[in-house]
């Protein structure tokens, strides 16, 4: 079998390769990634040697590009690629409909084009939009999205609700809860709380601090994106969540606990415009129909992914020097200059790379 992962430098993207690598032995991954500023070759070093391993550096926003890699013969399609974070949607939020809207139509019709047999399309909760403080969202929850990333994931989603119907296409949607875990980007709540005390810097709490989020491991997330790929039912949404519903406040004490760092690093700030109150998920269905269970419990997990960014101090301060760009063009040898051009329109993009046998 064959799958094309898209966006699997990221965060999510990364962790669910390694998984499928370690756990499908018939399994072949060609990872397509732009490598925006939130992609990270170096998230991948420990498998890059890997027989069934290939990288092809390129764009879902470049249909052209798209026909290429897809003519290569695909069974499954896993989307991960996406501008991720509300923060930056709020002063970019063009590049957001580009990449998630625009970008998994490409791919939709990509894989259509080729007879991909299953696509599955990696959401969020937030097309949920906000939660009062009762209640969870199931997979019939209305779609609310709030602010312009949930906006486009919900676009994307449509989209895809639309090539099931009219084309038949066997796409699957899940829709999970806030990740946590390590090789996050360090613009997120955990990994930036973690890594600012780890400096001895302020950890920026937006409002109150009583906003809601329910946390789940990137290790369940991915577990369970692999069981909706393979036994999901086309056309269907499958909530997943953690059931660990924090107020930020308390995410973040606990970070700072872990790391022995004093309550005086908090710093009330000013709201995000559009913040959504709480997020919780009812994943019942999952559970039922995928056999899923997430199996990390956040005391566990939070303690774990604290560790890991304080053992790995050198992979933070790494992303913000850009050193981690060196190392890609090391290895792959295409400046990421080249990459910015690509994805203001222009460009080629570069063609799959196979391990040598
Ligand atoms: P991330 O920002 O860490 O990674 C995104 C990846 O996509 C990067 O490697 C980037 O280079 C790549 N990418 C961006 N634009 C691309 C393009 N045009 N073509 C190809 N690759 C491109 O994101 P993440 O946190 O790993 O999230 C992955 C997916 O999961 C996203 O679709 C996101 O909406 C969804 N999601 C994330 C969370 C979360 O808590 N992080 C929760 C629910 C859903
Ligand atoms: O719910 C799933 C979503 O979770 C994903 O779809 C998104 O890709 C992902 O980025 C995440 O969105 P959030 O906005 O919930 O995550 P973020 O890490 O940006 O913020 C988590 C909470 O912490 C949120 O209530 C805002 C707050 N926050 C965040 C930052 C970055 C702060 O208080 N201070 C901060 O500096």
């Amino acid at each position: 079998m064959k799958i094309l992962v898209t966006g699997g430098c990221g965060f999510i993207g990364s962790h669910f390769i390694r998984l499928v690598l370690r756990s499908r032995r018939d399994v072949r991954v060609t990872n397509l990634d732009a490598l925006t500023y939130a992609g990270n070759p170096e998230n991948l070093r420990d498998v890059e040697k890997e027989r069934r391993y290939a990288f092809v550096h390129g764009s879902i926003v470049d249909p052209d590009f798209l026909e290429r890699t897809a003519g290569e013969g695909f069974d499954a399609v896993v989307n991960f690629a996406a501008e991720s974070h509300v923060d930056r949607s709020l002063q970019g939020p063009v590049e957001f409909v580009r990449t998630n809207v625009q970008g998994t139509l490409h791919l939709l019709e990509a894989a259509k084009r080729h007879g991909v047999k299953r696509f599955l399309q990696v959401s969020t909760d937030e097309v949920y939009g906000s939660l009062p403080p009762e209640g969870a969202f199931t997979e019939t929850t209305p779609l609310h999205p709030n602010n312009p990333y949930a906006s486009t994931k919900a676009g994307a989603d449509l989209m895809v609700r639309a090539y099931v119907h009219t084309f038949g296409l066997e796409a699957v949607i899940t829709r999970s809860s806030n990740n946590y875990g390590p090789q996050q980007y360090p613009e997120k709540f955990i990994p930036l709380f973690v890594t600012n005390a780890l400096e001895g810097r302020g950890c920026p709490l937006y409002g109150d601090g009583m906003h809601v989020r329910d946390w789940l491991h990137v290790e369940d997330n991915c577990r369970g994106i692999l069981a909706a790929l393979e036994k999901g039912k086309p056309g269907e949404v499958y909530n997943l969540g953690g059931g660990n519903e924090r107020p930020n406040l308390e995410t973040a004490r606990a970070i700072l606990e872990i790391l022995d760092r004093p309550e005086s690093l908090l710093q009330f700030v000013k709201d995000r415009p559009g913040h959504d109150r709480r997020y919780a998920i009812d994943c019942t269905k999952a559970r039922r129909d995928l056999g899923w269970t997430p199996e990390v419990p956040f005391d566990r997990g939070l303690r774990e992914t604290v560790e890991w960014y304080r053992a790995h101090g050198d992979w933070a301060a790494r992303i913000r020097s850009g050193e981690f760009r060196k190392y890609y063009e090391k290895q792959y040898g295409t400046p990421f200059a080249k990459l910015s051009k690509q994805r203001a329109g222009g460009g080629e993009s570069t063609p799959i790379r196979r391990k040598k046998k």
